[in-house]
């Protein structure tokens, strides 16, 4: 392990304190060979943490996976608001929605299956209610037509926080023709320079590697 994965490790054992019901989930999705790619338990507790500053009553994540987020973010909002979750791929959302099951969370939580951008511009003609806090975390090169739709699900407030923002540097290759790269590039090139958006790119590295996730607050 290099020095970053045992200080993540360190510091997630002493601060994390993960629910059970959430542990089950990362498990049961490994059992049911979903791909490792849910944050980690300190990035999970932070989301947790930022859902609570802003005291949301509606998440969208879009992203699920095994739900692992997912329930991180309905343990923040308890069962007084919503988290929609959206997912392409029907085997992986009954894997999470047997994870949701097996949680306190399950009339908290809404999985919609299908492609991402469908069920965004469904929600919108549908007139849903706005969103507190929004996370994108599905594939990185619709990141900005993410950002784009999700920006009509969302009021002054609204948190807007995007994972893999830096993937072991990859966003430096000005060449590359990595369609995750120049949709990474693309949605950090419309946070900077559109008004609506107010900040920051963190850099992090721990059991994920060195990665990263932006953090906006929508003016
Ligand atoms: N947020 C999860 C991890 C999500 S991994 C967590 O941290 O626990 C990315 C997920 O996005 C995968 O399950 C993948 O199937 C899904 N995905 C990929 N393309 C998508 C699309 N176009 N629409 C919706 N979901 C998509
Ligand atoms: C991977 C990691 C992620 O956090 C994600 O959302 C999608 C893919 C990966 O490791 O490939
Ligand atoms: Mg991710």
């Amino acid at each position: 392990m290099t020095d970053f994965e045992t200080i993540d490790v360190m510091l997630s054992d002493l601060l994390v304190n993960e629910p059970e019901f959430i542990t089950h989930a990362k498990e049961n999705s490994i059992k049911n060979h979903l791909p490792e790619y849910e944050v980690s338990a300190s990035q999970g507790k932070f989301l947790y943490l930022i859902t609570k500053l802003n005291r949301s009553a509606r998440v969208l994540e879009i992203g699920t996976l095994g739900g692992y987020s997912t329930l991180w973010f309905a343990h923040a909002i308890k069962s007084k608001g919503k988290v929609v979750t959206l997912e392409i791929d029907s085997n992986t959302a009954l894997v999470a929605q047997q994870n949701i099951d097996s949680s306190p969370y399950k009339d908290t939580i809404d999985i919609k299956v299908g492609p991402a951008t469908k069920s965004l511009q469904k929600m919108i003609e549908n007139q849903e209610p706005k969103f507190d806090l929004i996370f994108i975390d599905a594939d990185k090169e619709n990141n900005a037509i993410y950002l784009n739709l999700a920006y009509s699900l969302s009021q002054k407030g609204t948190v807007i926080i995007a994972d893999n923002i830096v993937r072991d540097g990859k966003i430096l290759d000005k060449n590359s023709k990595n369609p995750s790269v120049s949709g990474v590039k693309k949605y950090l090139n419309e946070l900077s320079t559109n008004d609506n958006y107010d900040s920051a790119g963190i850099i992090t590295a721990g059991i994920k590697g060195i990665d990263g996730f932006s953090l906006t607050i929508v003016n």
